[in-house]
C-alpha cells in the first residue's frame, strides 16, 4: 500500500436545518486501502458518502477524491467512482443483464466491451441462471450482489460500499468479503466501506474510523485502536466443574477484574490491568478451583467500539 491518499477532507460540513449530519470531518484515505468507516445509526456515514460523490454539497470545508472536487467536477470523478449506495435503484421491468447493459451505457463502458463485462460480473455475483428474468422478481439479496456488479461496471478505481453485505446470507457474504479484499489487494483499488458489522471490519479493514453524529471519535488499523482504547485483558480460563462456582466467586472478588462470565466449563474474564492476572488465578486455585487453562484474547473491534461508546455516553450524562 502506497501512501498517496486518494480522499481528503478538511473539516467537511453538512446541515440539514438545525441537523448537523456531518460536523467538521477531517481524514485521509489512501490509495489501495480499504477503509471502514463505522458509527451508530444516523452518525453520517451515508451522508458523507454522497458529499464525497457530490450528489450532496457541503455547508462547509472541503473534499477532494481522486484530486478532483466533487461539487465542481462530480460528473468527472463518478466516472472513476463506483458507488453501492444504501438503497439501491434498479429498474424491476428490467431483467438483470438489461440493468446491467443501461449502466455500462451510462457510465461509458466502450460498447465492444460490454457483452463481456456484463457477463462475467453475473457470473462472479452468481446471477447468471437468472439474468432474463425482470428483476422485480429477484430477492432482496439477489437485487444487492445486482447493484454491487452495477457498481464495478466501469472498473472504477475507488469504490464506496455503503452496507455491502446487508440483507445477504451468509455464503453470499463470504462471497463479496472475498470480492472486496480481491479488488482491493490484487485490483489495487481503493475502498470506502460502510458497515455496521464489526465482523466484518475487523477482517477486511486495513484502517477504519469511527463516526459519532457526525464526529470522528477515532481513526486507525483495528489494531491500533484496540491498543489504544482497550488497555485491559480478556482471558479465557477452563476450569473443572467441581470447585468452579467458588473459583469465579473468588475471581470476581480480585481488583481490577471488570467481569466474570461463566458457562459450563470456561470463564470469561475481563481484566483491566494485567497485573490483575497471577493474583486472580491464585485467587481461583486458593479457593479450589481445578485450572486447565488460561488463555489471553486479543481484543476486538467490538470491545473498542463498546469502549468508544461508553466513554461518549459517560461524557454525554457529564454535559
Ligand atoms: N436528506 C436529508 N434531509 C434531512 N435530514 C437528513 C437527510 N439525510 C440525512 N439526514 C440526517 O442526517 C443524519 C445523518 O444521516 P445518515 O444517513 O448520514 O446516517 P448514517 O450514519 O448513514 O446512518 P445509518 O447507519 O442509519 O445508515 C441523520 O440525523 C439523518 O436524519
Ligand atoms: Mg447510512
Amino acid at each position: 500500500m502506497t501512501t498517496d491518499p486518494i480522499i481528503v477532507t478538511d473539516s467537511l460540513s453538512r446541515r440539514f436545518g438545525d441537523t448537523v449530519a456531518v460536523d467538521g470531518l477531517t481524514l485521509e484515505v489512501y490509495a489501495g486501502e480499504i477503509f471502514g468507516f463505522l458509527g451508530h445509526n444516523g452518525a453520517g456515514k451515508t451522508t458523507t458518502v454522497r458529499l464525497l460523490n457530490g450528489i450532496l454539497t457541503p455547508s462547509g470545508g472541503t473534499a477532494r477524491v481522486l484530486g478532483l472536487d466533487p461539487v465542481r467536477d462530480g460528473p468527472a470523478l463518478r466516472r472513476r467512482t463506483g458507488v453501492l449506495t444504501e438503497t439501491p435503484s434498479l429498474d424491476e421491468r428490467l431483467t438483470g443483464r438489461e440493468n446491467l447493459a443501461i449502466y455500462a451505457d451510462l457510465y461509458d463502458v466502450p460498447v465492444d466491451k460490454v457483452p463481456r463485462r456484463v457477463e462475467e460480473l453475473l457470473e462472479t455475483f452468481g446471477l447468471v441462471d437468472r439474468a432474463d428474468e425482470p428483476v422485480g422478481n429477484y430477492s432482496r439479496g439477489m437485487k444487492q450482489r445486482l447493484a454491487l456488479a452495477r457498481a464495478l461496471l466501469h472498473e472504477p478505481e475507488v469504490l464506496f460500499l455503503d452496507e455491502p453485505t446487508a440483507g445477504l446470507d451468509p455464503v453470499a457474504t463470504r462471497r463479496v468479503h472475498q470480492l472486496i479484499a480481491h479488488l482491493s489487494h490484487e485490483g489495487r483499488r481503493t475502498v470506502f466501506l460502510c458497515t455496521h458489522n464489526l465482523t466484518e471490519a475487523q477482517e477486511l479493514c486495513d484502517r477504519v474510523a469511527v463516526l459519532e453524529h457526525g464526529q470522528l471519535v477515532a481513526v486507525g488499523t483495528p489494531a491500533e485502536l484496540a491498543r489504544r482504547l482497550w488497555r485491559g485483558l480478556r482471558l479465557e480460563v477452563e476450569l473443572a466443574p467441581e470447585g468452579a462456582h467458588a473459583a469465579v466467586e473468588a475471581m470476581r472478588a480480585i481488583s481490577g477484574v471488570d467481569e466474570v462470565e461463566w458457562d459450563a466449563s470456561t470463564a470469561v474474564v475481563r481484566v483491566s490491568d494485567r497485573e490483575a492476572v497471577p493474583t486472580l488465578v491464585a485467587a481461583a486455585v486458593a479457593a479450589g478451583g481445578r485450572i486447565y487453562r488460561v488463555v489471553p484474547r486479543e481484543p476486538t473491534l467490538e470491545d473498542v467500539y463498546f469502549a468508544l461508546h461508553g466513554e461518549s455516553t459517560a461524557k454525554e450524562g457529564l454535559r
